[in-house]
This record gives structure tokens, C-alpha cells and sequence, in this order.
């Protein structure tokens, strides 16, 4: 990202940022409510547009279908369709790669159901997958957003504070699972994570974002309390 300011009307969401992240990296971005965190990650998949400055993702436009397509997002809402089964929830990670009929088919007939069943198995769902999505705990529902991006098998994971609704044992599972197989590609992990265990155990580098500007950029081991506290004390 390069100077990218984003306005919602009035309110200034992001505030120049510049940030490059690297292949293999895995990036805990942090900062209080309000902060910036989601819009960043929203800008970086291409689904909020700069107001000014560039982006660029994997080596193209955040335009660029195939590139989006290798871009997975754990979105703080979750942006599953509690109506659907949870198999076809998990497989809408994969409705970027295939045709219109294969994903229209897949609704009748699941496709590619033993990866979505070993996903489900991965986040401890494997018996739930055809119940309804809407009938699952929220830590459940979050576990299904996790499965639908293993399926999805993305070289940049962009979560955005994936864990909040899982016990201490889930979060650290769901952090594994999110950035271990796109590390071991070559890909990169950013996570907007409040929880400063999960930040120094699944990530290097942390990123701290306060009223919309990058004020800390420094590896986890470099981390003190007084940064953290500094960072969740800053009013915009
Ligand atoms: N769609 C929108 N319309 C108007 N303002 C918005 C919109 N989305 C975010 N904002 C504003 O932009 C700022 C940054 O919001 P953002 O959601 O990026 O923060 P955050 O760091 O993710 O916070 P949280 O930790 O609460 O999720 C806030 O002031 C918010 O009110
Ligand atoms: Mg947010």
C-alpha cells in the first residue's frame, strides 16, 4: 500500500498508509476500536477502493479477478448465509475458480466434498456439515469461515480478528490453521488480532494502527507491554 487514504464521508477510515508485507510473513495489525484495522484488510482484498493512493496485491490490482480469487478474507461479520447447509458455506471459498454452472450444480450436489469434509474435520465440524449454518454456536460459525478459506487455499490470508469467538484452546487451532498451509506456499498471513498471546505466538511482525496511521511497525520480539498499552490508549 502506498499513501492510501480511505474516507467514509466525513470520517477518515485510513490515513496514508504505506505498508508492504512479504512472502512468508505473517502480520499481526493491532490498535484499539475504531482504529482502521478492518478497512485495511478491505482495501487489501479489493473490496474498498482508496480514496487516494495504490494497492497492490500479489503482484497486480486488486481489480484483477484471479488475483482476488487467491486473496482469502476471514471477515469480522464472518459473511456466511446462515441459510445454506454448512458445506455449501465452506464451499463458497472455491466459487472464484469455478464456472457459473459448476457452482450453481454445487448447490444440489456438493462438489469437492471429501476437501470440504477434511476441512470441516480440520476446525472440529466434520458432523456438522449438513446442518444449517444458522443452527451453529458463533465460535461454530467463525470455525466455518476458517474451513471455507482452507478450501480456498489462498497465498494471502488477510483474517480479520478470526478468533474472537473461539476458547483460548480454538484460537490458537484456528491461527495454526489459517497461516501454516499459506506460509508453506510461499504466502503471506495478515491477521487484525486483540489478543497479545495470539500476536506472539502466530505472528512475526506486528503493525499498530491508530486513527487511521501506521504508528508501530516492529518485529513480535521487539514487543513490549508499554507499546501495546501506548497503542489501545491513543485517541484519534
Ligand atoms: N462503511 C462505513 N461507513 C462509514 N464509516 C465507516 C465504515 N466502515 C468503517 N467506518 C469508520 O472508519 C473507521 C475505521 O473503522 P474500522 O472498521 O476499519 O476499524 P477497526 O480498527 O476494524 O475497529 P474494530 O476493532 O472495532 O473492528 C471508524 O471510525 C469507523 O466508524
Ligand atoms: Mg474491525
Amino acid at each position: 500500500m502506498d499513501g492510501v487514504t480511505v474516507r467514509y464521508g466525513g470520517t477518515t477510515a485510513l490515513a496514508g498508509v504505506d505498508l508492504e508485507v512479504g512472502p512468508g510473513e505473517r502480520v499481526a495489525l493491532v490498535g484499539a476500536s475504531g482504529a482502521g484495522k478492518s478497512t485495511l484488510l478491505a482495501v487489501a482484498n479489493g473490496s474498498v477502493p482508496p480514496t487516494s493512493g495504490s494497492v497492490r496485491v500479489l503482484g497486480a490490482s486488486t481489480a484483477d479477478r484471479r488475483v482476488r480469487a487467491r486473496v482469502g478474507t476471514v471477515h469480522q461479520s464472518l459473511e456466511l448465509v446462515g441459510r445454506l447447509r454448512v458445506v455449501h458455506d465452506v464451499n463458497a471459498g472455491r466459487l472464484a475458480g469455478w464456472s457459473a454452472a459448476r457452482a450453481a450444480w454445487s448447490l444440489l450436489r456438493p462438489q469437492g466434498l471429501p476437501e470440504v469434509l477434511a476441512a470441516l474435520e480440520q476446525v472440529g465440524l466434520a458432523d456438522r456439515a449438513f446442518e444449517r449454518t444458522e443452527q451453529l454456536s458463533g465460535g461454530q460459525r467463525q470455525r466455518v469461515a476458517i474451513a471455507r478459506l482452507l478450501v480456498q487455499r489462498p497465498d494471502l490470508v488477510l483474517a480479520d480478528e478470526p478468533a474472537s469467538a473461539l476458547d483460548p484452546v480454538l484460537a490458537d487451532r484456528a491461527l495454526a490453521l489459517l497461516g501454516e498451509p499459506t506460509l508453506a506456499r510461499g504466502g503471506a498471513l495478515v491477521a487484525a488480532l486483540h489478543d497479545p498471546g495470539l500476536v506472539r505466538r502466530h505472528c512475526d511482525r506486528v503493525v499498530g494502527l491508530a486513527g487511521g496511521r501506521v504508528v508501530l511497525d516492529s518485529p513480535v520480539t521487539a514487543l513490549t507491554a508499554a507499546d501495546l498499552a501506548e497503542l489501545y490508549r491513543t485517541v484519534p
